[in-house]
């Protein structure tokens, strides 16, 4: 794998390695954590619960969003203009991930807050709350596979070193 760190910039690339496995676990968790919060609440808490929780995920967006960036910023940094295919899969997915997070989890929160803030559980929040499950359900998906290959990828790189 080529790197697009040179030599120079050890310190760098040693802080990347770090950072980013970091981060990607924080964005794992965090949404594992929402998710089960939710499902969790929604099953058998009052409306307050409910309420709380949705509010909860909003305060989380600002450890989550940052995390996400963090972990892609990190990745392809490290990456640079490697071709190794199983790199490939993993930049790959990132756009997903992200765009997910934007476009459908930061958006359906805020509205899923806002409504039950309200005692609003009608026929909107029970859409929107099913569309964040299932959003939220793939990123986790995704991002399982990415550090599914990120820890092979890690380990080979780990092998050839220590050859
Ligand atoms: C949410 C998305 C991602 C997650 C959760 C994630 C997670 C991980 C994890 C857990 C490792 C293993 C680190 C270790 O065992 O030391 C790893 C390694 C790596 N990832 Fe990611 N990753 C993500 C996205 C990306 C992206 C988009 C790229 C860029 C193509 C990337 C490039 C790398 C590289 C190059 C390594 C090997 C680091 C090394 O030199 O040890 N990752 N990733």
């Amino acid at each position: 794998m080529t790197h697009s760190l040179q030599n120079g910039d050890l310190n760098a690339q040693s802080l990347l390695r770090r950072l980013h496995p970091l981060a990607g676990a924080v964005a794992f968790m965090t949404i594992l954590a929402f998710w089960i919060a939710t499902v969790a609440s929604e099953l058998g808490g009052s409306w307050q619960t409910i309420a709380l929780v949705k509010r909860g995920i909003v305060w989380g967006l600002v450890v989550l969003v940052p995390a996400i960036a963090l972990t892609g910023i990190s990745g392809f940094l490290m990456a640079g203009k490697s071709t190794a295919p199983i790199l490939l899969s993993k930049k790959r997915r990132m756009p997903l991930i992200g765009i997910n997070g934007l476009v459908v989890l930061v958006p359906a929160a805020i509205t899923l807050a806002i409504l039950a803030a309200r005692g609003d559980f009608g026929r909107t929040f029970m859409i929107v709350q099913g569309i964040e499950l299932v959003a939220g359900a793939i990123n986790l998906a995704l991002m399982a596979l990415n550090i599914r290959d990120g820890r092979r990828l890690a380990a080979a790189i780990r092998r050839r070193r220590a050859a």
